[in-house]
């Protein structure tokens, strides 16, 4: 928290010093987690004047699944997200893994600069096993906050806007930045992560948000979906609204929401509410949110029937990428005395 606070001041001092690099698995379509935990930030960051790379991260899909599902519509689907809630295709890189050959060699050398136990004792990775019911963690899967800080270094990203799930990854890329830097000279940059105040936002149960759950609002729902699904929400008994994380986990996550798109502290919410009960507070939710996505879906609709736009925007984004990737890997043979004609 103290490291994200000292990014934001940066950003208001010095935005040209920051590069940020985010990436997300296209495995469907992006929901509210990932809105208030990472895509307000990344456009914040853009409209600040950093530098961005928007990483769809599409070699990652097979880290805890054996099929790719519609892979096409997923890239697809994902790229639109990101257009739609504010990232400019002018100004930002938007690209997949697949198609930079060079980001992914980085991996090699990388992979010796780190241990197995230090894979094995990867609390996200233990955790992703779990919960997609995996009992024999495969390769990529212990290996994957490797090529993840390929991902980041390549284009020698200092900023990565995350939620809290993904600080063991950004502390296993900051070590490979690390030991890389002592064992062959200055190069990569240690980055740091941005999070949210946000991070700690649960699904509609109350429980963690899922997309196999059900339990999240997609940002490509239509407002009547998001009324439909809210109406589902949990809530509890006690008539009279309270912000109580700890007593009341459901209610207080609804006032998080209420307050992550209103801007207003969610105690302030739950007076207001008041006596109003758990309807209210869902019919005040249904308005916050369907406001605050209101222009993102407008301009998604625009866009969606567009398909050689976004397959445009992903050229230019992946040759960009090459760019900078080849000509990384390129510093990296030299620092490694790797290079022979
Ligand atoms: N592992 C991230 C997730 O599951 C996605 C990701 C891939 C990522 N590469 C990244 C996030 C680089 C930040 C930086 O959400």
């Amino acid at each position: 928290m103290a490291r994200s606070a000292a990014i934001e001041k940066r950003l208001e001092e010095n935005p040209e010093s920051l590069r940020m690099l985010t990436g997300d698995r296209p495995t469907g379509a992006l929901h509210i987690g990932h809105y208030f935990g990472s895509i307000r930030n990344r456009v914040k960051l853009q409209q600040s004047g950093a530098e961005i790379w928007q990483l769809i991260a599409d070699y990652q899909v097979i880290t805890d699944r054996e099929m790719l599902g519609d892979i096409r519509g997923s890239v697809h689907s994902l790229t639109l997200d990101n257009i739609a809630a504010g990232l400019d295709p002018e100004r930002a890189t938007i690209f997949t893994h697949s198609a930079v050959p060079a980001l992914n060699q980085l991996m090699l050398p990388f992979l010796s600069l780190v241990s197995v136990a230090e894979l094995q004792r990867n609390p996200t990775v233990k955790d992703e096993a779990k919960t997609a019911g995996i009992t024999s963690i495969g390769g990529l899967l212990l290996t994957y906050p490797v090529h993840q800080a390929a991902d980041i270094l390549f284009c020698k990203a200092n900023v990565v806007p995350v939620g809290r799930d993904q600080l063991p990854h950004l502390e296993q890329t900051r070590v490979v930045a690390r030991r890389f830097n002592e064992r062959y000279g200055a190069t990569f940059p240690e980055p740091d992560a941005l999070l949210s105040e946000a991070t700690l936002i649960l699904g509609l149960d109350g429980t963690k948000m899922s997309k196999s759950k059900g339990n999240v609002i997609e940002l490509r729902m239509t407002a009547d979906e998001t009324a439909k699904k809210l109406k589902g929400a949990k809530t509890d008994s006690d008539r009279v609204i309270t912000y109580d994380p700890e007593h009341r986990p459901e209610v207080a996550n609804l006032l998080l929401l209420i307050s992550l798109c209103e801007g207003v502290a969610p105690e302030l919410v739950a007076e207001e509410i008041g006596d109003g009960g758990g309807g209210a507070l869902k019919k005040r939710l249904t308005e916050a949110i369907n406001t605050e996505l209101a222009p993102l879906r407008a301009r998604r609709l625009e866009l969606e029937g567009d398909a050689a736009y976004v397959a445009d925007i992903l050229r230019a984004g992946n040759a960009r990428a090459n760019e900078v990737a080849e000509a990384t890997l390129d510093e990296v043979r030299e620092r490694m005395g790797m290079v022979y004609t």
